[in-house]
């Protein structure tokens, strides 16, 4: 009975330090292999991230540096979607960056949640609307509700869009992109959460605010925390115009004639109100988290 058992343990022990040794070498005898399918997903994804911030539908009177708001023209803002809530009611907006993520504010985010791309009047079909459910979100690790610093968040959709004349994406900027004050930039939306009576209808506006200094930002918002990952835009007089862009919503510049969003609208919006400028989430900062998430998840 004992040397059964010890000659087993022998024997145990010496099948365990040969598989060892055997899956040590096996292990490393064999490189690590980038898989067909990943690296297809990922040709696929430079490709995308490539194909952006380009409108088949042209509004050639913005070349005319015209500041404030107005309706924007059907389709020239194919990245712009709307985000809508379990009863599939618009609340916020969101830009698309691949056929399958959207970029959007991370106080947008709900449990259950649509997203629309091809939308121009909320009130009418139109037929080139797409709706696909969101499977997934992805909100940012450093994102505070408190202080609404890294307000940021990506959604991944259940299907991707079909892109074409209505349904497009946006560019992301570089990680070291600076954007200089005073230059103006673009901001979107169907300005949900105002008076409604203000513009009368339910199609998307678009409004141009210039970038504000970040010290003079911080002087006129006392009692919030502006941090190095927002960016503060508008006029310091507050215009009316200077609210038509809806939380979630993007800050575009046109850079190299492509459309880049380098903002995403997250509070302080002050329509009307003196001296208050809008608060964006600063993309730039998050470029490096975005284009992780979306490479782990695609
Ligand atoms: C992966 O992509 C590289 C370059 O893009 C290519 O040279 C290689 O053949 C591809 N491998 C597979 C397994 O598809
Ligand atoms: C912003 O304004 C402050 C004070 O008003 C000034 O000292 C600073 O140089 C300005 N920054 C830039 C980048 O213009």
């Amino acid at each position: 009975m004992m040397i059964t058992w010890l000659s087993f343990r022998v024997m145990f022990s010496l099948y365990i330090l040969l598989s060892f040794t055997w899956h040590s070498c096996f292990c490393a005898t064999i490189k690590p292999i980038v898989s067909p399918k990943n690296n297809e997903t990922r040709a696929r994804l430079k490709i995308e991230l490539k194909n952006c911030g380009l409108n088949q539908i042209k509004d050639i009177s913005s070349r005319l540096r015209i500041i404030g708001g107005r309706e924007a023209i059907k389709g020239t803002w194919p990245w712009q979607v709307a985000l809508l809530n379990h009863y599939r009611e618009p609340f916020c907006g969101g830009t698309l960056i691949t056929p399958q993520f959207v970029l959007t504010a991370a106080h947008c985010v709900r449990r259950k949640l649509y997203v629309r791309a091809g939308e121009h009047d909320l009130m009418t079909n139109e037929g080139t609307e797409q709706e696909i459910k969101v499977d997934h979100v992805f909100i940012h690790p450093s994102f505070d509700r408190e202080t609404v610093d890294s307000d940021i968040a990506l959604l991944h959709l259940k299907a991707p869009f079909k892109l074409g004349k209505y349904v497009a994406t946006a560019c992301l900027p570089s990680r070291k992109d600076e954007i200089e004050i005073d230059s103006l930039g673009t901001i979107l939306g169907w300005g949900k959460q105002k008076n409604s009576a203000m513009f009368g209808t339910d199609v998307l506006h678009q409004a141009r605010v210039p970038i504000a200094n970040i010290s003079d930002c911080r002087n006129v918002y006392e009692d919030y925390f502006i941090s190095n990952n927002m960016l503060c835009a508008g006029f310091r007089s507050g215009r009316v115009d200077s609210c038509a862009g809806d939380s979630g919503g993007p800050l575009l510049f046109q850079k190299r004639s492509r459309w880049v969003i380098y903002g995403i609208t997250s509070f302080g919006e002050g329509c009307g109100r003196k001296e208050k400028y809008g608060i964006y989430a600063k993309v730039p900062n998050f470029v490096k988290w975005i284009r992780r998430v979306i490479h782990r998840h695609s």
